[in-house]
């Protein structure tokens, strides 16, 4: 059994998530990752003989009993502490203003920011109460500043979700330290075509689409940056920036 330092990522089995829980790995840490689907076959194979366990969990039931289990399941797991939750887990939909209903604001809204929020409330008490000096980081999205009505729900869940970040860096402090990446378009929709690939160049002022290594880097530099709190770190190719 592992001695290391956990690290919670949520959705931490495929795309971007799955590179965190990577780099973490890497990083020394006991990763558990949390996540509604299966595990893709490529990922149980680049963590076999790793100090990763998956912990299947649909996160948009929000229920605080249920959410302190998954971190008991952890603990249990690694016979450590929680020292970083990384909140990646995300639905990314398209939801015109006009024509989207309440059960897609449930849907969007309870996963994207309602699980967030609770989660990490649950993880700073168990930090709190084993005086742990832990760090959260959330994944906003460079939608958490801009305007975009026809993904209006995400947009709005985004821009909570960097608000949140300042909530609890100031709630948690001095102890627990709270950041957030904020990235532009970093791994394109599965079946993205190249029209909307040439789109998304030409919205970042870099005309390219990003690297997911950068979010991961940047996770790495938060959690060694022992005098930032609040920020929400932006790695979008300068598409705030239009
Ligand atoms: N892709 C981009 O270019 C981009 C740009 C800006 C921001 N972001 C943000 O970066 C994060 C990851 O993006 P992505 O493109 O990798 O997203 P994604 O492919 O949609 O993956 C999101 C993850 O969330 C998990 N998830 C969704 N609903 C869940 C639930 N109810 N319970 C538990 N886990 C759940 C999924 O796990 P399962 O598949 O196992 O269900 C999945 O692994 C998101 O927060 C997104 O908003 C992404």
């Amino acid at each position: 059994m592992a001695e290391k330092k956990i690290a919670i990522v949520t959705g931490g089995v495929r795309r971007l998530g799955g590179l965190i829980s990577l780099g973490l790995l890497n990083a020394g840490y006991a990763v558990a990752a949390i996540h509604n689907g299966l595990v893709p076959a490529e990922f149980e194979v680049k963590t076999k003989g790793l100090d990763f366990l998956s912990i299947p969990a649909d996160l948009s039931d929000v229920n605080q009993t249920r959410y302190s289990e998954l971190i008991e399941i952890a603990k249990h797991h690694f016979k450590s502490d929680i020292h970083v939750l990384v909140n990646n887990a995300a639905i990314i939909e398209e939801t015109d203003f006009l024509t989207c209903t309440p059960a897609d604001w449930d849907r969007i809204f309870s996963i994207n920011l309602k699980s967030v929020f609770f989660f990490s409330q649950a993880v700073a008490l168990d930090m709190t109460k084993n005086e742990i000096s832990g760090n959260i980081v959330l994944i906003s999205d460079t939608a958490g500043s801009l305007t975009w009505p026809h993904y209006s729900i995400y947009n709005l869940t985004k821009t909570g979700v960097s608000q949140l970040t300042r909530i609890m860096a100031k709630t948690l402090a001095p102890f627990i330290r709270v950041n957030a990446v904020a990235p532009g378009t970093i791994i394109p929709f599965e079946g993205a075509d190249d029209a909307w690939m040439e789109a998304a160049r030409q919205r970042s002022v870099l005309k390219k689409i990003g690297n997911p290594e950068d979010v991961v880097k940047l996770i790495r530099v938060i959690l060694e940056t022992e005098f930032m709190t609040g920020s929400v770190l932006t790695v979008d190719g300068g598409r705030s920036l239009i």
